[in-house]
């Protein structure tokens, strides 16, 4: 487990970048985090970083966006379980291959795959953020 120290939203999406170099098709990352956090922000580093030039807006209305199958950004604050994520057809998109980004994974926990990473954004300052990955 290591921590890096944001001081500005700029650099959580450049760290989001850089940590987009260590996954692999098919991660499911689980992105941890109260509101405001700088989930959103880290998903368009990851999106960059994966090579993805459209811009990332927050999946909460539709639960989940998909960028050309390569990238799945999921927003579950809206979801209530993890049978109301199934019934919603969204739990393929964990095994579809791309990488998944899933803020509020713990609305649906029972249908997480296991193996999954966790980044943890705590916000610590009015700009800056303590990020917590393995
Ligand atoms: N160091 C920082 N890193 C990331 N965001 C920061 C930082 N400092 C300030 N911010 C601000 O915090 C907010 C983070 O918003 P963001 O939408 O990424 O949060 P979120 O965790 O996705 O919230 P939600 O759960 O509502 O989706 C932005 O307004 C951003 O500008
Ligand atoms: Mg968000």
């Amino acid at each position: 487990m290591a921590i890096f120290v944001s001081d500005n939203p700029e650099a959580t999406k450049k760290f989001g970048e850089q940590y987009a170099g260590k996954l692999r098709a098919g991660d499911v990352v689980i992105l941890n985090g109260d509101m405001g956090a700088g989930k959103t922000v880290f998903a368009k580093g990851v999106a960059a970083g994966l090579g993805i030039g459209d811009e990332i807006l927050s999946p909460t209305y539709a639960y989940m966006n998909d960028y050309y199958g390569k990238l799945y950004h999921f927003d579950c604050y809206r979801l209530s379980c993890g049978e109301q994520a199934e019934a919603l057809g969204l739990c393929d998109y964990f095994y579809a291959g791309g990488v998944c980004l899933v803020e509020w994974a713990e609305n649906i926990s029972s249908v997480l795959p296991k193996n999954c990473k966790t980044v943890t954004i705590r916000k610590t300052g009015e700009n800056q953020r303590e990020i917590i990955y393995e």
